[in-house]
C-alpha cells in the first residue's frame, strides 16, 4: 500500500478523523492535501478528545511522519495555536511535522474578504467557516499567492504582499468601505511567522515521492468532502479546493500510478454545514432529534449541523468520482432508535426520475428524492466491535447501502472510541 486516501464521501463531517487515526496507525506517513483550518477532525483517545483543524491526525501516533501538502492552505496563526496546544498535551510536533514550500499562505486580508461577502446582500451567502479558504484559493489561481516558501526571501515576499495587498485593499475599500492593509505590520507579523515555522519547512512533495520510492506506506487524508469539492461538488455552496481522491496527487505531489487504494468514509446519515441544496434534509423536530442523538455541531464553527437521511444518489456518485475501493460507514449507532429508516434510491424532477444529480444548482435544490423505507433495529448497535454481533436489521441495511452504492463496506463505526469499529 504506497498510497492510501481516505476521503468524505459525503458534505463533510462523515468521521473522517476516527477512520485516519485507525488506519495511521499501519502506515508511515499520514499527509493533509488540500483544505486549511475550516476542517475539524475529531479523535477521541480514551478519556481524551482532539479536535484537529489543519494538522494531520496522524501526529497523535509518535512514530509518523506528518505532511501538511502543498495543496493545502496554511494559516500560520492557527498552525501555531494548534501546535502550542498539542505541546500542552505533551505531543511533540517538531521533527516529526512537515509543511510544503509550495502551501499557499492565508493572508489577513484573505479573511476579511471571506467574511465581507459572506456579509453582503449583494452576493450569493455560501456559510462559509470564514477561515479565509476560497479568496486564498482565488489568489492562488489568480497567481497573486503567497507562498510559505516566499517567507525566507523577505523583500520578494514584501514585494508579492503589496502586489496582492492593493488589488484586495482597493476592492475592499470602494465596494465595503474597509480600511487598507498595514503593509509594514503585515510583514513585521509574517516574519514572525516565519521564525516559528521554520522548523517545519520541507519540500514535502520530494519527501513523500521517496517514501513512495522506498515503499513505505503513506495515508493522504483528505478533507470536507465530495461534495463540497469544487468541481465535483454542488457548486457554487462547495468549498474552494480539490477535495475528491484526485486532489492527493496535485495536493501532495505524486503521480496518480502512485495511489494504490481509496477507502471512502460515509456516514450512517447525512448532514451538511453552510448553505446549499440538500435533497434528503429532515424538517422541523425529526432532524432536531437526529442532531441531538449524533452531536451534529460543527467541530470548527460549532454551528448546528442540517441533518438527513442517506442519500444513495450521492453515494454511488461518490464511489463513481473517488474510485471508492471500500467503505467505511460511521455513525451506525445514531440510528439505533429510529423504527423506520429511509434511504433515497433516485431522485425525481418534472416528473422525470434521475440516477445523477443535475449540475445546475436551481435544479439540484428542486429535485425531490425517491425513498424506500426499511424497518429500524431498535436495539443497540454502539460499542458493538464484532459484525456477527449487529442486528439482524443493522447488517440488512448495510446490504442494501453496499447494492445503492455499489461498494462494499469493510469498516463500520459504531462510537467515538477506537474500540467502537467493526472490521470486516
Ligand atoms: P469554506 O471552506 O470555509 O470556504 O466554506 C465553504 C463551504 O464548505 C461551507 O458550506 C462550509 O460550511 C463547508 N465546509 C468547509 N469545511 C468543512 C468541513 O470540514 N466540514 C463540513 N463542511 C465544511
Amino acid at each position: 500500500m504506497p498510497v492510501k486516501v481516505i476521503v468524505g464521501m459525503q458534505w463533510g463531517d462523515e468521521g473522517k478523523g476516527k477512520i485516519v487515526d485507525m488506519i495511521s496507525g499501519k502506515v508511515d506517513v499520514v499527509a493533509r492535501y488540500q483544505g486549511g483550518a475550516n476542517a475539524g477532525h475529531t479523535v477521541v483517545i480514551g478519556s481524551e478528545k482532539y479536535v484537529l483543524h489543519l494538522i494531520p491526525a496522524g501526529i497523535l501516533r509518535s512514530d509518523k511522519t506528518c505532511i501538511i501538502g502543498n495543496g493545502v492552505v496554511l494559516d500560520p496563526a492557527a498552525f501555531i495555536a494548534e501546535v502550542d496546544g498539542l505541546a500542552a498535551r505533551d505531543i511533540t510536533a517538531k521533527g516529526s511535522l512537515f509543511i510544503s514550500v509550495r502551501a499557499h499562505l492565508i493572508m489577513p486580508y484573505h479573511k476579511r474578504l471571506d467574511r465581507a461577502s459572506e456579509q453582503s446582500a449583494s452576493v450569493t451567502k455560501i456559510g462559509t467557516t470564514g477561515r479565509g479558504i476560497g479568496p486564498t484559493y482565488s489568489d492562488k489561481a489568480s497567481r497573486l499567492g503567497l507562498r510559505v516558501a516566499d517567507l525566507y526571501r523577505p523583500d520578494y515576499f514584501r514585494d508579492r504582499l503589496v502586489q496582492s495587498a492593493k488589488q484586495k485593499d482597493s476592492f475592499l475599500g470602494s465596494f465595503y468601505g474597509e480600511e487598507g492593509s498595514d503593509i509594514d505590520a503585515v510583514v513585521e507579523t509574517f516574519m514572525g511567522y516565519a521564525e516559528r515555522l521554520k522548523d517545519y519547512v520541507a519540500d514535502t512533495g520530494a519527501m513523500i515521492r521517496a517514501a513512495v520510492a522506498e515503499g513505505k506506506s503513506i495515508l493522504a487524508e483528505g478533507a470536507q468532502g465530495t461534495m463540497l469539492d469544487i468541481d465535483q461538488g454542488t457548486y457554487p455552496f462547495v468549498t474552494s479546493s480539490t477535495c475528491v481522491s484526485g486532489g492527493a496527487c496535485t495536493g501532495l505531489g505524486i503521480p496518480p500510478s502512485a495511489i494504490t487504494e481509496v477507502l471512502g468514509v460515509m456516514k450512517a446519515y447525512t448532514t451538511r454545514v453552510g448553505e446549499g441544496p440538500f435533497p434528503t434534509e429532515m424538517g422541523g423536530q425529526e432532524g432536531e432529534d437526529l442532531r441531538a442523538a449524533g452531536g451534529e455541531f460543527g467541530a470548527t464553527t460549532g454551528r448546528p449541523r442540517r441533518c438527513g437521511w442517506l442519500d444513495g444518489v450521492v453515494g454511488r456518485y461518490a464511489v463513481e468520482v473517488n474510485g471508492v475501493n471500500s467503505i467505511a460507514l460511521t455513525k451506525m449507532d445514531v440510528l439505533d432508535n429510529m423504527p423506520e429508516i429511509r434511504i433515497c434510491v433516485a431522485y425525481e424532477m418534472d416528473g422525470e426520475r434521475l440516477e445523477n444529480m443535475p449540475a445546475n444548482i436551481a435544479d439540484m435544490a428542486r429535485v425531490t428524492p425517491i425513498y424506500e423505507t426499511v424497518k429500524g433495529w431498535m436495539s443497540r448497535t454502539a460499542g458493538v466491535s464484532k459484525y456477527s454481533d449487529l442486528p439482524d436489521g443493522a447488517k440488512r441495511y448495510i446490504d442494501r447501502v453496499e447494492e445503492l452504492v455499489q461498494a462494499k463496506v469493510s469498516i463500520v463505526s459504531t462510537g467515538e472510541s477506537r474500540a467502537a469499529t467493526i472490521v470486516r
